[in-house]
């Protein structure tokens, strides 16, 4: 019998444990022989589940138990968490996670100390809740160099931007009825604010390129400045708005990571993922573009993720799969300023002002002074600065990158 623990008892850590109740037969079939939750760590009071007795408040006892071989950490945060991932490997036991807070600001560190000791530290969950990705990119797509990747890879602000082109909510009630839902959280601001899935695109450039891109250096805007009429305005255009994570590799190895909404043409695929699904196109230098898609958030989908980790550190043990990235001092992360981009601009104000201060490929007028301009493609630096001078001519009310 091999005996594991999970640390946290919220929505993940408690699909973890379903998992395992549920498929029970099939898990015991993968990993040779069954798999027991001998421990859940949580403070709070469980002891009412069928399973109460197994819950410690006592991260000690988890971490001196030899039995216990796999560890899932889906506590969340970067300060317990850390610190008992950190201890876990130390104790020689694989760790897997759903946690890309951590995975992408002490990732480089604690897969330092898993290989030292000849153990796990495992994210599938991290990125794209149930979708299979991280794998992928490390085993499947091994022998490409990667050019890009980009997606859609937050599920509540998908969720939200679909209430609002489909339905016609503005953005305040979709976020109230992401709550209500039980997708975004009571706090909404990682979410909204592109933070999530600023996380989850360094984690992707890391395992891309070989070094650490900091989230706190990647540049990252929300959705919470879209308007209803930014959603009709890029329907006009053909486009539907995302909010879209997206890494691009340069010839010389250096690459552009940022997180921001933008226009999508309907004819790309990413248009058509809605509601809570993520997809994440890759595009490898030998398989060209290559996309995946499912539930990018959810109990059982993350967890499925977690425990095929857990499953895999069992299958494996005394084996470690070879991944990892630098602490980023090989500088890879390019500003964005040079990025070339083609630009939605709605501008209330003169149509020969706006023609004669950007390069306007197409424009429409839907109401009398309201102009929505699409532009060919400039680095990001300039076209700030042309869009900084046309506000002194008129009003810029939104101004987004198209796809
Ligand atoms: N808050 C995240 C989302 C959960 O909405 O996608 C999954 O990482």
């Amino acid at each position: 019998m091999i005996k594991a623990a999970i640390l946290g008892h919220g929505t993940v850590g408690s699909g973890v444990y379903e998992v395992f109740e549920m498929n029970a037969d099939k898990i015991a079939c993968v990993a040779g022989e069954p798999v027991e939750i001998k421990y859940v760590l949580d403070l709070r009071d469980f002891s009412s589940l069928s399973y109460g007795h197994k819950f410690v408040s006592d991260f000690a006892v988890i971490e001196n138990d030899p039995e216990v071989t796999v560890v899932a950490e889906v506590m969340g945060g970067v300060g317990a968490a850390y610190e008992f991932t950190r201890r876990c490997l130390l104790a020689g036991k694989s760790v897997c996670t759903s946690n890309k807070e951590l995975v992408a600001t002490r990732g480089d560190e604690l897969l330092k100390i898993a290989e030292e000791k000849g153990v796990n530290y495992m994210f599938e969950a991290s990125v794209g809740g149930g979708i299979p990705i991280i794998r992928p990119m490390l085993r499947c797509l091994a022998a490409n160099e990667f050019n890009e990747i980009c997606g859609i890879l937050n599920g509540t602000t998908n969720y939200i931007l679909t209430q609002m082109i489909h339905n016609g909510v503005t953005f305040a009630d979709a976020l109230r009825q992401a709550q209500l839902s039980g997708y975004a959280e009571k706090d909404p601001t990682a979410d909204i604010e592109g933070h999530d899935a600023c996380r989850k695109i360094c984690i992707l450039s890391n395992l891309a390129f070989g070094d650490k891109f900091d989230p706190d250096q990647v540049s990252c805007e929300g959705i919470s400045g879209v308007t209803l009429e930014d959603v009709a305005s890029a329907e006009k255009l053909g486009c539907v708005i995302k909010l879209i994570g997206r890494a691009v590799r340069n010839e010389d190895g250096t690459a552009y990571a940022y997180v921001a909404p933008h226009l999508i043409p309907k004819e790309n695929l990413l248009a058509s993922v809605e509601d809570v699904f993520n997809a994440i196109m890759i595009n490898g230098n030998a398989t060209g573009d290559v996309m995946f898609y499912g539930k990018g958030a959810g109990k059982l989908a993350t967890a499925s993720a977690v425990a095929a980790d857990m499953l895999d550190c069992i299958e494996h043990a005394g084996h470690r799969l070879r991944i990892s990235w630098g602490n980023g001092s090989k500088n890879l992360l390019r500003p964005i300023d040079t990025l070339q981009s083609a630009w939605y601009v709605r501008f209330r104000g003169d149509r020969k002002t706006i023609e004669a201060m950007l390069p306007v490929e197409s424009l429409a007028e839907p109401t009398e002074g309201m102009l929505i301009a699409r532009t060919s493609k400039l680095p990001t630096v300039d076209m700030e600065k042309k869009i900084a001078r046309l506000g002194e001519c008129g009003e810029v009310c939104a101004a987004m990158r198209i796809l």
